[in-house]
């Protein structure tokens, strides 16, 4: 019978240590191509694992390609010259390339150089994505789904996914959206493209100045004008809004990506008031809004909207993974008539396969269960990224360390950010600065934006 020390398996999740033991005996030649593994029951009860631990390794391995599963028989070791590559060391155990010169910086930053710390990159951490859940669920559509998976998908999205979108919106934001208010697109930087074309790209669109900038760069790419509009510590300042012949305003005051700002009530309420005014809209980019570590979540401002004036828009590329390219809007009644009539001819960008996955992933409440793991993960990852900071001995200050995946470092120097960044970089350190984020800058906001999720 396979033995394992379980104990050593670190911070890695049971099934997950299981897994690689499993395949590490494979590739030694210890577990011969062809040999039957032990029944899930058995190994399960000899390692004094749950019989779902040692099936999800087992998954994971099909997945992977070391094992075969055969129906009513069970799990073999694949011949020998089909097994997969062995895996790639992670990168931390991979040469650092230390130090650079300023032109290789800005190369080596598009190739994804292998950073000592990357604070600069807005990821997720790939070694917790429940990769043997997604493979059997996908395993459990392909197996099941028959037909219907070979039909195109409704423009707006599947029915299943949507179901499960509005489900999970009400549970956990409040957010009553009926399914058929549900547009379900290929990311959000899709959506906001979509959104042009149904409101209009004659309209000036409002952005928060800092912000994320493809938000900026898809409006204009889909030929609208845009007026960036800078922020007080509520969000967007309705004196400077009012001076813009804006009539749509794209805000993520739950949670601003970068500053962490959250807009309360008053603002809130403001904001909308000029929307119905300018018979204009808002749309809400509630972004990362899930990971708020402490405090109660900030309810959306959706909820206020009496008026059908705010478009509600979201993603899973923070709490899934970028690579997923699912998003979602929730529209008002009379914007998703609109959009029935003029865009109802598109095709739903997202296939079928994923859509029915995901659907099935939320509905069976690993969705749920997922981001509650992250947030602790995250959380310890950040108090460690803040002592990181707080030790370093340079005179600075954290703010927003409660606010998503990330926190700003306000430096006391009066060197310019692309010095500071040159100096990081040749020690290995990969920095973004707020003046990153801005429309127009001198590019001495002297503060960090500190990505910590990826790390
Ligand atoms: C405000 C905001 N919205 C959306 C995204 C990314 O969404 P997607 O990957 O679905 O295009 C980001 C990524 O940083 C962001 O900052």
């Amino acid at each position: 019978m396979l033995t394992y020390d379980m104990e050593k398996r670190g911070r890695l999740p049971r099934y997950e240590y299981l897994c690689r033991c499993i395949q590490a005996d494979i590739l030694a030649g210890r577990l011969k191509s062809g040999s039957p593994l032990p029944s899930k029951r058995a190994l399960a009860e000899h390692l004094a694992l749950s019989v779902a631990t040692v099936e999800n390794a087992y998954a994971q391995l099909v997945s992977e390609g070391y094992v075969l599963s055969r129906p009513r028989s069970g799990y073999y070791v694949c011949a020998a010259e089909e097994l997969p590559a062995p895996p790639v060391p992670p990168a931390s155990s991979a040469p650092s390339a230390l130090p650079r010169s300023a032109a290789e910086e800005r190369e080596g930053e598009k190739r994804e150089r292998a950073w000592k710390y990357d604070f600069a990159s807005n990821r997720i951490d790939p070694r917790y994505f429940p990769f043997s859940v997604w493979s059997r669920l996908m395993r459990e559509v392909l197996s099941y789904g028959g037909e219907e998976l070979l039909r195109p998908s409704p423009f707006n999205g599947e029915e299943a996914l949507r179901r499960a979108v509005s489900d999970y919106l009400l549970r956990n934001r409040g957010i009553a959206a009926p399914p058929d208010r549900i547009v379900v697109g290929a990311g959000t930087e899709y959506l906001y493209a979509l959104l042009v074309q149904l409101l209009g790209r004659e309209r000036i669109y409002a952005v928060e100045d800092p912000a994320y900038r493809k938000i900026a760069q898809v409006y204009r790419a889909s030929g609208a004008r845009v007026a960036p509009v800078r922020l007080d510590g509520q969000g967007v300042r309705p004196d400077l809004l009012e001076k813009t012949q804006a009539t749509v305003l794209h805000v993520s005051p739950s949670h601003h990506y970068p500053t962490g700002i959250v807009t309360g009530f008053t603002r809130r309420s403001e904001l909308l008031a000029w929307a119905v005014r300018r018979q204009g809209y808002v749309v809400e980019d509630d972004y990362d809004s899930e990971f708020r570590l402490s405090g109660k979540p900030v309810q959306p401002m959706q909820m206020l909207d009496t008026a059908g004036r705010v478009v509600y828009v979201n993603t899973f590329s923070r709490t899934l993974a970028p690579s997923m390219r699912i998003s979602y809007m929730v529209l008002p009644e009379q914007l998703m008539r609109l959009f029935r009539e003029k865009l109802g001819f598109y095709a739903c960008a997202v296939p079928v396969f994923e859509q029915l996955t995901l659907a099935k992933f939320i509905e069976d409440g690993h969705f749920e269960r997922h981001l509650g793991r992250m947030r602790n993960i995250y959380r310890k990852k950040r108090d460690e990224a803040v002592r990181l900071f707080a030790e370093s001995g340079y005179p600075l200050e954290i703010t927003e360390e409660d606010a998503g995946l990330h926190f700003l470092v306000r430096l006391q120097t009066d060197l310019p950010d692309e010095e500071v960044r040159r100096l990081a970089a040749e020690r290995g350190v990969h920095l973004a600065f707020l003046s990153d984020f801005m429309a127009e800058s001198d590019g001495a906001s002297h503060c960090i934006v500190v990505n910590y999720s990826g790390l």
